[in-house]
């Protein structure tokens, strides 16, 4: 039963667990950096590592001492190793090479979209109902929007945003409205108050049979939209809202937010919903023996989405992860570890730090 201990420091998060087996969660801590950035629009790589110096080992060891473990009762440590911002990858990395050279244990680097798939794998052993492979993976967050075909520890690319991730044209379009960083989460809190189809946009279309995917036509759709319409002074609104408050609950938010607003905003869901939707229906036809779908990161949480990209609409199972291994944590990444121990990949102490590192021989 060997327990790994993960840690995540890709972006911006400071994250460290235990996991048991693969599949039993015994600590998850998360120190997230959002207030540290919310107020700069967005991640800045030199906050985020200094961040992340601060936090590493206070995190590991509240996560080690959660699950009630020392070090001898760990039989090894994995760490992101890529892809991410190279200075965050760092930390994490040098400090689980740190741990392995004090202990002996053999330290497993992990690629941070492997962790996402291997989120949903895990719940759903823990549910009983296992991913069945081949598996198609659509992996959706502020940095990437991927879709794989994923067979066991095997991963072709399918497809892979041209432009914007996902998660980046929500981050844009909701700093463009004036409603902070990160947008996604507000923009689904309000889009549900808005009607999806008072504004027409439309999604670039690859040429070609390609399951690529662009987002930076509909952000700057939505742009245009909002020079159309003069919204300089509700957007005034908001962000003075924002910097009394940096966590507005609904009430305030729709108290600024005129009706025309919400439209646009469920309209912007709606158009990046229909388009991942439309992905997941073209990859299913694209490998026919796909036995399941997993779809991840963070904007897995976005709740159109997982009303969209059902069982019956896919004609095949869907997992989505739970909300809080969504977006970035370290059960992952000791979850994506797991196979890797048994197969005894492990790394070395030269072993680098990616940014760009890839899953499945492409970028
Ligand atoms: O996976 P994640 O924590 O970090 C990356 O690896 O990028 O994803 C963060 C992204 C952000 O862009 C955020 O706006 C988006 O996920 N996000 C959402 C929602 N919750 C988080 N996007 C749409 N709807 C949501 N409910
Ligand atoms: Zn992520």
């Amino acid at each position: 039963m060997p327990r790994i201990l993960g840690i995540e420091s890709s972006c911006d998060e400071t994250a460290a667990s235990v996991v048991e087996d693969g599949e039993r969660i015994l600590s998850s801590v998360v120190a997230s950096q959002l207030d540290v950035h919310a107020k700069y629009g967005g991640v800045v790589p030199e906050l985020a590592s200094r961040e992340h110096l601060r936090s590493i080992v206070p995190v590991v060891r509240e996560a080690m001492a959660a699950a009630g473990l020392n070090w001898t009762d760990l039989d090894a440590v994995a760490a992101t190793s890529g892809p991410g911002l190279a200075g965050a990858l760092l930390v994490g990395l040098t400090y689980a090479k740190a741990i392995c050279f004090a202990t002996g244990l053999p330290l497993i680097t992990v690629n941070h979209i492997e962790g996402h798939i291997h989120a949903v794998i895990l719940e759903a052993k823990q549910r009983g109902t296992p991913v069945e492979f081949p598996a198609l993976a659509m992996i959706v967050s502020g940095g990437h929007t991927h879709m794989f075909e994923a067979s066991g520890s095997d991963y072709k690319l399918l497809g892979r945003t041209r432009d914007d991730a996902a998660g980046e044209a929500f981050d844009k379009v909701g700093k463009l409205l004036g409603f902070g960083y990160p947008g996604g989460p507000v923009i689904d809190r309000l889009a549900r108050f808005g009607n999806p189809d008072a504004v027409r946009f439309t999604t670039a279309r690859m040429k070609g049979n390609t399951l690529d995917f662009s987002f930076s036509g509909l952000k700057t759709a939505v742009l245009r939209w909002v020079e159309a319409h003069s919204m300089e002074e509700e957007i005034a609104g908001r962000k003075a809202l924002l910097r009394e408050n940096p966590r507005p609950t609904d009430e305030e938010w729709l108290a600024v937010t005129p009706p025309r607003t919400l439209d646009l905003v469920a309209s912007f869901q709606g158009a990046v919903v229909d388009e991942l939707l439309r992905h997941a229906l073209g990859a299913t036809s694209l490998m026919e023996n796909a036995r399941s779908l997993i779809v991840s990161g963070g904007v897995a949480c976005n709740s159109g989405l997982r009303a969209a990209v059902t069982n019956r609409a896919l004609g095949i199972p869907v997992h989505f992860p739970s909300f809080g291994l969504s977006t970035d944590n370290a059960v992952m990444i000791a979850a994506a570890a797991f196979p890797k121990f048994g197969r005894r990949e492990f790394a070395g102490f030269d072993a680098p730090a990616e940014p760009n590192l890839s899953l499945a021989g492409m970028k």
